[in-house]
């Protein structure tokens, strides 16, 4: 059987697939993906996919894939992939939720401490030769310890940002299609619509799935209702931001900063206007990236498709209907 992984992948996990039992066909290429026509080319006789958040899994792929039995997927988020066509031929999709949680919702943090206490900004005056004195107000930025954080989208990510939130003794907020009673007792978050809530907030952590419903749900409208000292941190997915929104906010000063993990097209343009703002730190969506938490991600992306293969029930599957659809 032959397993197609569209990255090069170095990790020892990589020892839990019994190399006589299959075919392994890697692109072997380090920080790069595999072409598009390679791809179309080995998926067709392919058992199984090994793919990530930067391969597009469409009508075009799956049918090319006359052989495809399973697709694992190293990502929680699974918007690349048409879940319904893959659905409709039988094909379970599985994806890594759960171990990723702690370290997306530390480097939503981490987005949270360096705009608000502008590190980047800092460590470039630094740099540019231009650091004088200490100054009584250089670099002054803003507080987190006690501030009120709102989280637009509560699923695990949330739940670990918010617990971590509490130990910061930070105000924590929630906007969600559903509300969640158990969470808001566990760990006295508060439902607010999404206007209060970005009315409200010091910091505002985007964390919604991409979705057609959460497409630019944050545009000027949105972005103005926040304050003027707020900070706006996206780690979910760019495109439930408008870009060119986002950079005039920024730009008029009508938000503080903004951390961004994500991008409406990655990887970003090195001449994005947003790049050229000193109140925007940007990283390339690491967000889930601690080798630890990799690790356990390829692991899961494995253990996913060798049940696939066995034609057991995967430990994450995004559409477990596969199993019970006559
Ligand atoms: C995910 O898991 O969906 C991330 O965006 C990739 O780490």
């Amino acid at each position: 059987m032959k397993i197609l992984i569209s990255r090069k992948i170095e990790s020892e996990v990589m020892q839990l697939i019994p190399k006589d039992e299959f075919d392994i066909v890697m692109w072997k290429e380090e920080n790069s993906i595999m072409p598009r026509d390679l791809f179309l080319k080995e998926v067709v006789d392919a058992d199984a996919i090994f793919i990530n958040v930067t391969d597009q899994i469409d009508e075009e792929v799956l049918s090319c894939a006359k052989k495809l039995k399973v697709i694992g997927t190293m990502a929680v988020g699974f918007d690349n992939i048409d879940i319904k066509e893959a659905t409709k031929r039988n094909i379970p999709v599985g994806h890594t939720p759960d171990v990723l949680s702690e370290a997306v919702a530390e480097l939503a943090l981490t987005l949270m401490f360096a705009s608000a206490r502008r590190v980047v900004e800092s460590m470039n005056y630094i740099k540019a030769s231009e650091w004088t004195s200490w100054g009584p107000y250089l670099f002054a930025g803003q507080k987190i310890t006690g501030a009120k954080l709102g989280i637009i989208g509560m699923g695990r990510i949330g739940n670990e940002l918010a617990k971590m939130a509490r130990g910061l003794n930070m105000d924590v907020s929630y906007y969600n299609r559903n509300r969640k009673i158990e969470t808001e007792k566990k760990l006295q978050v508060h439902y607010k619509d999404l206007n209060t809530l970005l009315q409200e907030s010091d910091y505002v952590v985007m964390l919604a799935p991409a979705t057609k419903e959460t497409y630019h749900m944050m545009k000027y409208e949105q972005f103005a209702l926040m304050k003027p000292t707020s900070i706006f941190v996206n780690v979910s997915r760019g495109t439930t931001v408008d870009e060119n929104d986002l950079y005039k906010v920024l730009k008029e000063k009508k938000i503080y900063a903004a951390g961004l993990d994500v991008f409406e097209n990655e990887p970003i343009d090195e001449n994005h206007p947003l790049l050229s703002l000193d109140n925007v730190i940007a990283v390339p969506h690491i967000g889930s990236a601690t080798v630890e938490t990799r690790d356990k991600m390829v692991e899961i992306t494995l253990k996913n498709i060798l049940n696939g293969l066995k034609g057991e029930p995967l430990l994450h599957a995004v559409n477990p209907e596969v199993y019970t659809k006559k």
